[in-house]
């Protein structure tokens, strides 16, 4: 069987890591990366190109390119992007339209659909208030998409533009013979945590740092309150989900933006947990006006029974096995051993 040619940008982040190593491990993949930064040491030798730079200039670069898939990770995340608002619109959009713009050409012009993956986010839902964001619970993909973020306003649209392109480009689909259009699929994530990277200009930041904070023995003040909850998953479990919809047949995708979920946790719990694992842990809480209002605009919860039943997609971490087999484990043995390279 001929490899799949994949691309992935923003290789140098989080998930784009972790996502790396996955394809790596699966192997039948020539992985193509892009990001702003060189490639970490950690996956370089499993890139067999990297373009580095501003992904918006660098597009035309990937026209001649044979992609199958496009994993579209480069974002700036909702915490940065607020700071400034029209950078993170060009990054979260710009780059985003110019990629779909490349995998609507490619697609018609070599009748082969290219498949474009897309991780939204938590952050395209928003709450007025509190007894708005307990009152509505786990939400459900249509409902509450009034994100108070610019990068919730980025990522909306985004999921708007990705169905754009994927039905109805330029109209056409209402031709007599419709050209074929790329394949859109996105998920809206939890926030992500990572036992080998930590994120940075995201909101949900907290749960990690907290962790790997207290792993290291450092103190940390938590810049929302105790109460504060929202939705958590383990980095494996994110590129499974995927790696999963990228497989699903799509006859089997009714929609083209799933919820997943696996968890949901208050700051408080993640402390508790914390010091359970690592008893001498310094965690206080001094919450930031502006973050705090993120995090109380976005779900508890999100109902993840659309990707449950149309592509089966199932978390392998709940709570106690996040901390029990993924997190403290893994944690305890990346601080012990800094150096270690990085396996999800
Ligand atoms: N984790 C992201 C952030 O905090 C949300 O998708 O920005």
């Amino acid at each position: 069987m001929s490899e799949k040619a994949v691309l992935v940008t923003g290789a140098c982040g989080e998930i784009g890591q972790a996502l790396v190593q996955h394809l790596a491990q699966r192997g039948g993949f020539r992985i193509v990366t892009a990001d702003l930064a060189a490639l970490p040491e950690t996956i370089r030798p499993l890139s067999s190109e990297h373009v580095q730079g501003d992904l918006v200039n660098k597009v035309k670069t990937f026209y001649d390119y044979d992609f199958d898939i496009i994993f579209h990770l480069a974002a700036s995340l909702s915490s940065k992007a607020e700071i400034s608002t029209e950078e993170a619109h060009r990054i979260n959009v710009e780059g985003t339209m110019q990629l779909l713009m490349l995998a609507a050409y490619r697609s018609e012009k070599y009748k082969k659909q290219v498949k474009f993956l897309f991780p939204s986010s938590i952050a395209a839902y928003g709450f007025d208030n509190l007894e708005a964001k307990h009152a509505a619970g786990r939400v459900k993909e249509e409902t509450c998409n009034t994100p108070h973020t610019m990068y919730g306003c980025n990522k909306l649209y985004c999921e708007k533009l990705g169905m754009y392109y994927s039905r109805y480009n330029g109209q056409r689909h209402l031709d007599p013979q419709p050209p074929v259009m790329c394949d859109f699929r996105a998920i809206r994530f939890p926030g992500l945590i990572s036992a080998f990277t930590l994120p940075s200009g995201g909101t949900s930041d907290y749960g990690p740092d907290m962790l790997h904070a207290a792993a290291q023995g450092q103190p940390y003040a938590c810049f929302v309150r105790p109460d504060s909850r929202i939705s958590f998953m383990a980095m494996p479990d994110a590129i499974q989900a995927l790696l999963m919809l990228a497989d699903a047949p799509r006859e089997k995708l009714s929609h083209v933006v799933y919820n997943i979920a696996s968890f949901s946790l208050t700051a408080g719990e993640f402390r508790q947990r914390a010091l359970q694992a690592f008893p001498s842990a310094q965690i206080t809480f001094q919450p930031n006006p502006r973050r705090q209002g993120i995090v109380d605009s976005w779900p508890e919860d999100v109902d993840d029974s659309l990707a449950r039943l149309e592509w089966h997609w199932k978390p392998v971490y709940d709570v106690d096995k996040f901390f029990d087999e993924y997190f403290i484990p893994e944690i305890k043995k990346r601080y012990r051993h800094p150096n270690r390279r990085t396996n999800e």
